[in-house]
């Protein structure tokens, strides 16, 4: 796996609770935010969830279908549960919500820096809402919010990779 000491690749592990909703989501703008950028190979985008009842699903419908609105195709990936490895594997590790964070800091540490999405990307310390038991409209707002997210992570790492 990439390290991020090593200056070229950084790499990224977004986790939510169930793996279907928010983190995939994620991981799928913020590949294709890097594909529209030219810095496809500078990254590596995953996710995983704190629980694992939906391991192996594929994400959940209604995030297929917003994602695929804005021209990104997630119905590939597959849910999985967060690893102790995890937390070797990857640069950072964004939580998508408090109650995410906690769990996860109870489920292991290591070299991974582990912060919560919003506020790692945006300064913002703001909770991306599960919309699990939500609405259409709950899941456009979760794609604004990670899609302002990453437009301005993004803006910030440009800045370290453009050297
Ligand atoms: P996510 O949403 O954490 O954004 O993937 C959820 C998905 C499934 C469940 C809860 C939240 N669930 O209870 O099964």
């Amino acid at each position: 796996m990439s390290d991020e000491r090593d200056g070229n690749i950084t790499s990224v592990l977004f986790v939510c609770l169930g793996n279907i909703c928010r983190s995939p989501l994620a991981e799928g703008v913020f590949r294709a935010g890097a594909s529209a950028r030219g810095l496809a190979t500078r990254f590596e985008f995953d996710s995983a969830g704190t629980g694992g009842w939906h391991r192996g699903d594929p994400p959940d419908p209604r995030s297929i279908a917003v994602c695929a609105a804005h021209g990104v195709d997630i119905s590939g990936l597959r849910a999985r549960q967060l690893s102790g490895t995890d937390f070797e594997r990857f640069d950072h590790i964004f939580a998508m919500d408090r109650n995410n964070l906690s769990d996860i800091r109870r489920m292991g540490s290591g070299r991974a820096d582990l912060a919560l999405f919003m506020r790692a990307c945006l300064g913002d310390n703001q909770d991306v809402p599960d919309p699990y038991y939500g609405t259409k409209s709950d899941f456009d707002q979760v794609y604004r919010m990670v899609r302002r997210a990453a437009d301005s992570w993004f803006e910030t790492m440009a800045t370290r990779v453009s050297g």
